[in-house]
């Protein structure tokens, strides 16, 4: 797939220029964007619990991406929204569906929209202090996640799943909690019936205490 060339050129001024955002390939990219980056499975080590399986297919997958975002970043001042589509290929390592990293915003109270324009996904929220949800996402529905719940999304069938999002430019990502805390609360399985459940991680020591 030929990505866009992700450099509208008009970064820095201001009032930033408007960017006409155009979905190409499929949803599969974002004409209009100023940023793109590529996640490949290998540096998601410590995501999973199957280590061998991970191992295995990471390898195999080399640089190809687990998932990858295209943003539109042009507006960088206080205000100013980041926008843009997340692509998270489909697979499972051992009995967990593919997923991103997931983080808080590292200012934690900022809020986000996700809306899902193809694929089949849940997009899992903790809090800190004990709560967890897992909301499905079908194309043409979407989470107002709102500040203070860890995100993640995970695809849970066997297409491209495609986000649109949308999120204050200083929210920022804080990865680290999750990692410490030894991942989500909750993990997304393959289910015979359902297609998917939510399962307890049993790797999770919690976020409160953690840093
Ligand atoms: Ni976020």
């Amino acid at each position: 797939m030929t990505v866009p060339v992700c450099s509208t050129g008009h970064e820095n001024r201001w009032p930033a220029e408007p960017v006409a955002l155009e979905l190409w390939h499929a949803g599969l990219a974002l004409k209009g964007c100023s940023d793109h980056y590529e996640t490949p499975l290998a540096d998601l080590q410590g995501l999973y619990q199957d280590t061998a399986a991970f191992e295995l297919l990471a390898e195999a997958a080399g640089d190809s991406p687990a998932y990858w975002v295209d943003a539109s970043k042009v507006d960088q001042h206080s205000g100013g929204l980041i926008i843009g589509l997340s692509v998270l290929q489909p697979g499972s390592v051992g009995a967990e569906f593919f997923m991103t990293r997931g983080h808080l915003h590292a200012l934690a109270d900022r809020a986000e929209l996700y809306y899902c324009l193809a694929g089949t996904g849940v997009m899992l929220m903790d809090t800190v202090e004990g709560e967890s949800r897992a909301v499905p996402l079908i194309p043409g529905s979407g989470v107002h996640v709102p500040g203070n719940w860890v995100h993640r999304s995970v695809n849970v069938g066997a297409t491209p799943l495609t986000t649109l999002f949308c999120y204050p430019v200083d929210a920022g990502q804080d990865y680290g909690l999750v990692r410490r805390a030894g991942g989500m609360r909750q993990l997304i399985v393959a289910d015979h019936q359902r297609g998917w459940r939510a399962v307890p991680n049993p790797g999770h020591r919690g976020y409160l205490g953690v840093g």
